[in-house]
Parts: structure tokens; C-alpha cells; sequence
């Protein structure tokens, strides 16, 4: 090989190197941490204590389509009738509530979450309404128990920074993902100090695309900036 071309093809081969990886060790553990997070820390970011069931009235406060303008967050999802959604970290259900509409007819929701009361909550919630197309699934902590390209779209309410290991997560997400389907983060906005959110609840969106950019599959599709304290992220899978 010329000096030349062996030189390129050398520049080729580093640039590629470059590309975004998982860091290693994957995780890091600190002694000094903010108080509402558990010490352990991934891309320099303080993952979240996860919000326990006792709070979960919270999720179903009447004003909170109101303060986060939930009825423009779910039209803003493009959401089709015949749809498998994953509502990932589901909680009681709200977000499941208000996408089943959407779905039909011939749609599914998959309620995924940690914690068996919400799960019970979720249960309970569609009983009561006559809903038939929510289906409840017990994840663990690094895995949704998805099925292999089931889901056309997962949505994360207010999630992903309570992940405690993200990065096995978003495999299994992609694992659970249609080729074309879409992960979807809604958070609490970190780059706005008027955001009244504990700091570690709140993701910017720079860090979640740093994030995703150590999954080749997924690519970022858009970010949608209409609400009022969130922001909507949208990543594929690749085709
Ligand atoms: C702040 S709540 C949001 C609930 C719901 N998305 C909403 O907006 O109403 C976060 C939920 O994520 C769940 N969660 C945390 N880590 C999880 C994981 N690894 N897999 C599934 N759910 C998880 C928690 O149990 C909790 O129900």
C-alpha cells in the first residue's frame, strides 16, 4: 500500500474508533451525590431514586394535564390506530389511559413497570374503565421482559433518569423495538432552572442524546419543545 492510502486508511480507521461507545467501567459510584439520587453515576449523570408507589396519587393529581399539558404531550406522539405501545416505567397508568384511544381499533399498550403496585394500580384503573387492550408486564431492573420486535413505540413519562442500570435498558428496548419504531423520553426540561423539578429528575437534551449515541441502532429523529416544563425526544431504530 502507498504511504498515502496506508496513512487515509489509518485516519479511517481512528475516526471510526471514535465513534461513541458505553464508557468502561460502565458505571462510577461517588461518596459526594446530590441526596435525591443513589451515588451511582452514568456518562457523568446521577441516576434518580425511583419514585415509590406510596407517591403514586401524584401521577394521578387532577391538575397535572394542566401543568404538563398531558393532552398535547399524547397528540404530540403521532400515535396510529392497530399500534403496539410499550409504556415503559408505566406507573398507575396515565399515559396508558390516554393512548389507548389513539390505538384503536386493534392497538396494545404494554404496561411495563418495577413496582407490583403500580402494576396493581394499572390493573385496577382499566378494570374500572372497560379496558381490555392494557396489558401488564413485571420488568426488572434491567429489563422490560419485551418480546423480540413487538412494539411500534415505547414512551418513557418521566423515567429513564430513574433507571438504575440505562444503558441495559435501552438494549432491551431496542431488543423489544420494530426495525422503524420509535423510543420516546419525555423529561422534565435540565437545561431550565424555571423547570420546578428536583435536579436529578430533570434530563437535558443534550445528555440523552449523548446517551443514545452509544446505541449505533437507534438514530434521533426529532425533539418536540411544545410543553410546558418537558421535552419530547424522538429516536428510531434503524431500518
Ligand atoms: C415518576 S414515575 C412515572 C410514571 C408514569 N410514567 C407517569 O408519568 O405517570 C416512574 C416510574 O418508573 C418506574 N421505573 C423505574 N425504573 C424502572 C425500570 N427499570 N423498568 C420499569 N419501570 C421502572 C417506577 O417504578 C415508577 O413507576
Amino acid at each position: 500500500m502507498k504511504p498515502l492510502i496506508f496513512l487515509l486508511a489509518l485516519v479511517v480507521i481512528a475516526l471510526a474508533d471514535d465513534a461513541a461507545k458505553p464508557p468502561s467501567p460502565r458505571y462510577e459510584t461517588r461518596e459526594l451525590h446530590d441526596r435525591n439520587g443513589i451515588g451511582k453515576f452514568y456518562m457523568g449523570r446521577e441516576i434518580a431514586h425511583v419514585m415509590g408507589h406510596q407517591a403514586a396519587d401524584w401521577l394521578e393529581r387532577p391538575e397535572r394535564e394542566q401543568e404538563e399539558r398531558t393532552d398535547k404531550m399524547v397528540a404530540a406522539l403521532g400515535l396510529k390506530p392497530g399500534m403496539a405501545v410499550a409504556d415503559i416505567g408505566c406507573g398507575t397508568g396515565y399515559l396508558a389511559e390516554r393512548v389507548v384511544p389513539r390505538i384503536a381499533p386493534g392497538g396494545v399498550v404494554y404496561g411495563v413497570d418495577i413496582q407490583q403496585e403500580m402494576l396493581d394500580l394499572l390493573v385496577k384503573k382499566m378494570k374500572a374503565k372497560g379496558i381490555e387492550n392494557v396489558k401488564p408486564i413485571m420488568g426488572e431492573e434491567a429489563d422490560p421482559k419485551l418480546e423480540w420486535e413487538t412494539c411500534d413505540m415505547m414512551v418513557m413519562v418521566d423515567v429513564y433518569h430513574e433507571f438504575e442500570f440505562p444503558y441495559e435498558m435501552i438494549r432491551k428496548l431496542i431488543f423489544g423495538l420494530k426495525k422503524g419504531g420509535q423510543i420516546v423520553f419525555v423529561e422534565f426540561r435540565g437545561e431550565d432552572p424555571n423547570v420546578p423539578i428536583k435536579l436529578v429528575h430533570k434530563m437535558t437534551e443534550a445528555q440523552v442524546k449523548r446517551e443514545m449515541a452509544v446505541h449505533p441502532e437507534l438514530e434521533w429523529v426529532e425533539t418536540k419543545k411544545e410543553l410546558p416544563q418537558q421535552h419530547i425526544i424522538f429516536f428510531r431504530k434503524k431500518k
